[in-house]
């Protein structure tokens, strides 16, 4: 397992294209999802300096709070309920230029202006979710979309 993460400059392809093995190493060799979770939460709010990166891992019929980079955030959020509930029950990636226009939204901050969340899938049961927010407006894309999802399938 590698502990070091080299951060480069450039697009945002550039950044998740040299992001990848080395998230792939940090993960490789350490069996403890919490720690590994914890890792990837870090990298990824270092290498974008998102407003708030972590999981939520499905417990009975809700999602609670995992490790994650950021301010205090909510708990608990029910099936269906909220972009992380909706993705948890779609079973697909979701992505949310305003959350102002997202019905059921949770706001955790006020400051949270934008979101993408991805469903971690094992087996073909969802097991837990990758959220971002952003304090931007639509600073979420199809490229975010395609590497968040192929490191969801690291973990
Ligand atoms: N906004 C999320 C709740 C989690 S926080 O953003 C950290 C939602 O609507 O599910």
């Amino acid at each position: 397992m590698s502990e070091h993460i080299t951060l480069i400059t450039g697009s945002k392809e550039e950044k998740y294209t040299s992001l990848l093995p080395q998230i792939k190493a940090l993960i490789d060799g350490e069996s403890d999802v919490v720690a590994n979770l914890a890792n990837v939460s870090a990298v990824l709010k270092s290498a974008f300096d998102f407003f708030w990166v972590g999981f939520y891992l499905v417990k009975e019929d809700q999602l609670v709070l995992g490790p994650f980079q950021g301010t205090v955030a909510c708990t608990r959020i029910a099936y269906g309920r909220g972009v992380c509930g909706t993705a948890w029950k779609e079973e697909k990636p979701v992505l949310v230029p305003d959350v102002m226009e997202f019905p059921g939204h949770i706001a955790c901050s006020s400051l949270s202006k934008s979101e993408i969340v991805i469903p971690l899938i094992k087996e073909g049961k969802v097991w837990g979710v990758l959220d971002i927010d952003s304090d931007l407006l639509n600073d979420f894309d199809e490229t975010d979309m395609k590497y968040l999802s192929l490191i969801s399938t690291y973990l």
